[in-house]
């Protein structure tokens, strides 16, 4: 088939990615056959996942929202995805004009795509990076130029630390980021939730598996513990849709996502 602007020729459009199967189930256009027909077979094994991921977006847009009210003016978001409707940058800036976000992806279409949708907007950047590599993310020239480590700063990892296996220690991870932010500064997780999916859809989930990335599913507990060092603002760990629902949010609805947002304290 042929290739669209948005896809860089680095790409391989013959094996699904993490970003572009989550763009097809969450209802955007950034996607090939290879990532559609994935997406349908696991969704035939689990058809609650594509409203589980919008519940997921639902809550991240309410996290910032919440944030923004917070005081936090600057944002970064690791595994930020090909840009969907509703984006940090679009909720932060219409909170606070003066709002600064920085996303990472180490997808190239989400990188790619992210520039075109950012071009011209000078409060907010993306670039290819690695979670797994926080030094080169948080020295990045775009972090520097937008985020100012002296101010508090909301670090997003959402839909994407399921992809980090216990053997590569993700609290060790999450660490290398957070000790670098001043108190004040929030996290906020979003993570596959081990109460449903798995045991709910085996099959879909080892077919993702399998073909995609190797993911962990984690229970309230684990994710709690992902927080450590935080205090976890109300409700808690929660399933997604249950965090500070606002009117038009289905509390309850779809239980396959956990999320958290939490507040570095100041050191004791
Ligand atoms: C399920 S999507 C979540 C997107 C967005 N955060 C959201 O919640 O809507 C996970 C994203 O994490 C990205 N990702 C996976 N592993 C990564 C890594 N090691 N470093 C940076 N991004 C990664 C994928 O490319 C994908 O875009």
């Amino acid at each position: 088939m042929e290739r669209p602007s948005w896809a860089p020729p680095e790409v391989d459009i013959d094996t699904p990615s993490i970003a572009r199967v989550y763009d097809y189930w969450i209802g955007g256009t950034h996607h090939f056959p290879v990532d559609r027909d994935l997406g349908d077979r696991v969704v035939e094994g689990n058809p609650g996942l594509p409203g589980t991921l919008r519940a997921n977006r639902a809550f991240l847009r309410r996290a910032v929202r919440e944030l923004s009210a917070l005081g936090i003016r600057q944002f970064l978001d690791i595994g930020s995805g090909i840009p969907a409707e509703g984006n940090v940058h679009d909720v932060a800036l219409d909170a606070h004009p003066d709002s600064t976000v920085v996303y990472v992806d180490i997808d190239p279409v989400a990188v790619a795509h992210g520039r075109a949708i950012l071009a011209g907007e000078p409060r907010a950047a993306v670039f290819q990076g690695d979670l797994y590599k926080p030094r080169d993310i948080l020295e990045a020239a775009d972090t520097r130029r937008l985020i100012d480590f002296d101010r508090p700063v909301g670090l997003i990892l959402a839909a994407v630390l399921h992809f980090v296996p216990d053997r590569d220690d993700p609290l060790a991870l999450v660490r290398q980021y957070t000790d670098r932010l001043v108190p004040g500064s929030h996290l906020v997780i979003s993570h596959a939730g081990a109460e449903a999916v798995p045991k709910a859809a085996p099959e879909a989930a080892e077919r993702y598996r399998g073909a995609v990335s190797e993911v962990v599913w984690r229970d309230t507990a684990e994710l709690t513990a992902l927080f450590d060092g935080h205090d976890l603002l109300a409700p808690g760990v929660v399933r997604a849709p249950a965090w500070r629902p606002g009117p038009g949010d289905q509390a309850g609805a779809e239980p396959d996502m956990l999320a958290g947002v939490a507040v570095k304290p100041p050191t004791r």
